[in-house]
């Protein structure tokens, strides 16, 4: 597929198709966990939005959906170190097998504080899927139980993610240099 134009400047980090088949192992390793019992997906808005639903359809075991709305960025591209919920849980989480569901792990901030706030809703088990894993950023330590990719100290977007709202319908994955945001 060629780069649609408003793409035109970033560089590719990841094609779809390389996306698409990490998400199929990613998806084939939470079914083979959690064997016949079923998950709830638990996707925090909104650049995860893509990633879950792709997710969701790797899965062979049954899943239901669920949203968190967070936001820790507003317009900017760094962290303003303050998690805001946006968006609360539809239902409770208790006796649930959640697997919270991820774009990106950066700082760590907004992860511990879901963690925080779901475990306080006593589900039966809480794991965590997330499509990238950006180590060199961590402020507070978090473990994801399901990752995609490792990357370096890359600003990212496409496949959900954004900057400033841009770019989240991009199907790659690709770097936004400091002088494009
Ligand atoms: C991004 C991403 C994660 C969070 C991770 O959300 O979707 O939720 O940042 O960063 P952290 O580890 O530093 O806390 P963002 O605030 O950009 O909102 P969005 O998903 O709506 O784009």
């Amino acid at each position: 597929m060629s780069v649609p134009p408003f793409a035109t400047g970033l560089q590719l980090l990841f094609s779809h198709e390389q996306i698409a088949a990490r998400v199929a192992v990613m998806g084939a390793e939470i079914s083979r966990d959690f064997r016949d019992e079923p998950v709830l997906l638990l996707g925090v808005l909104k650049g995860a939005a893509i990633f879950l639903s792709d997710l969701a359809r790797a899965l062979t075991v049954e899943a239901s959906f669920d949203f968190l709305g967070v936001s820790s960025y507003g317009k900017g591209t760094k962290s303003s170190g303050e998690v805001r919920l946006t968006k609360d849980l539809d239902e409770s989480m208790q006796g649930k097998n959640v697997i919270l569901v991820e774009d990106i792990l950066d700082t760590g901030l907004t992860l511990n504080y879901l963690k925080k706030l779901i475990s306080a809703h006593q589900p039966r088990s809480l794991r965590i899927a997330a499509l990238l894993d950006k180590p060199s950023h961590r402020v507070q330590p978090v473990h994801a139980d399901y990752v995609g990719f490792t990357i370096e100290d890359f600003f990212v977007v496409g496949y959900g993610m954004d900057c400033a709202e841009r770019y989240r319908n991009l199907p790659d994955i690709c770097i936004l240099s400091p002088e494009m945001r």
